[in-house]
């Protein structure tokens, strides 16, 4: 199939863009290519391509950043998307998108699926959920993917944060991780244990939605590594698997942190449709760190 992958130079398109392109023949566009909050230019792309499927993995994704810059975080994330779709109206052709947890407020206590009423609690979270909606009121053939917590070989993100950080044994208070600057305690990061989700390699989240286009398979579905924790038993697993046995991780609440943007305290997303659907499911996020990781080495 011919697929139309915008933002193929992210953390999860490039994963995508590997992944897919051993059975499809896919075009990459990323912001050098195109500017999806073009009306025109997602047009004049999808005009030329003739894609079968478009697949958008391109995003406003600085959560904090969207506090700020609301207009360009709703352009990318919610306008575009309208672009995209009505691009593809006539045409027939299939849209896949990426959506998140933060559409979910995280009052919740068991996780949340995919009908579950949103209320996200910040602007990133918004702008996504606007994005959602002009997705399903402009397309009767979608995807609309919802994950968590990405982490993946080219991006930046919280593992590569952490490890950094203990590299480093420097602590500065850093957008990207979590961690909090404790001037004296060298060999200590500190860390938010208030806020539960799962955490989700992009190379197997691109190996999932291979599996969703095989299936032909519509609608809204979460996808995930398997098992939650806050992210303080994140950064202290991450920390041990890459020998760090010096560095100590220290819970602390978020309030602590004042980022500009709220997170919602659970987010972990359920994987019952997916694993009804495709009888797979997927690996836990302990395991994923750790192919990561080997990765993530052969990378650099
Ligand atoms: N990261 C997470 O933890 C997370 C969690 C849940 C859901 N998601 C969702 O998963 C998807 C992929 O996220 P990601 O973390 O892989 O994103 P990412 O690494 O930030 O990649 C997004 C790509 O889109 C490009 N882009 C931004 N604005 C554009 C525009 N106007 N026109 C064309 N391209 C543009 C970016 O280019 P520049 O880098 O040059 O700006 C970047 O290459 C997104 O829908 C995101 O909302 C992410």
């Amino acid at each position: 199939m011919k697929i139309l992958l915008l933002g193929h130079k992210g953390m999860l398109g490039s994963d995508l863009f590997s992944r897919l392109s051993g059975d499809h023949e896919v075009v990459g566009m990323d912001k050098e290519e195109i500017d999806i909050v073009s009306a025109d230019a997602c047009r004049n792309a999808i005009d030329e391509t003739k894609p079968a499927i478009v697949i958008n993995a391109a995003a406003y994704t600085n959560v904090d950043g969207c506090e700020i810059a609301q207009e360009e975080c709703f352009a990318v994330n919610a306008e575009a998307v309208k672009n995209i779709a009505e691009a593809c109206r006539s045409k027939k052709i299939r849209i896949i998108h990426f959506s998140t947890d933060y559409v979910f407020d995280g009052t919740a206590n068991e996780p949340y699926k995919e009908d579950d009423q949103c209320n996200p609690i910040n602007v990133y979270g918004e702008s996504k959920l606007a994005g959602e909606r002009h997705l399903q009121s402009l397309s009767d053939n979608y995807l609309l993917i919802r994950t968590s917590w990405l982490y993946g070989v080219k991006g930046k993100n919280f593992v590569q944060a952490i490890l950094e950080k203990a590299k480093a044994k420097q602590f500065i208070n850093d957008t990207m991780a979590k961690a909090k600057a404790v001037a004296d305690n060298p060999s200590t990061l500190s860390v938010v244990d208030d806020q539960v989700g799962s955490p989700t390699y992009t190379k197997d989240l691109a190996a999932a939605v291979a599996l969703l286009i095989e299936k032909n398979i519509q609608g809204i579905f979460h996808v995930t590594n398997r098992g939650t924790c806050s992210w303080y038993q994140f950064a202290v697993k991450i920390l041990k698997e890459s020998g760090f046995d010096d560095i100590t991780v220290e819970p602390i609440k978020s309030s602590q942190l004042q980022r500009p943007a709220r997170r919602p305290a659970y987010s972990v997303l359920s994987m019952q449709r997916f694993i009804q659907i495709t009888g797979k499911t997927m690996q836990p996020w302990q395991l994923a760190l750790q192919d990561y990781l080997e990765n993530s080495k052969l990378h650099n």
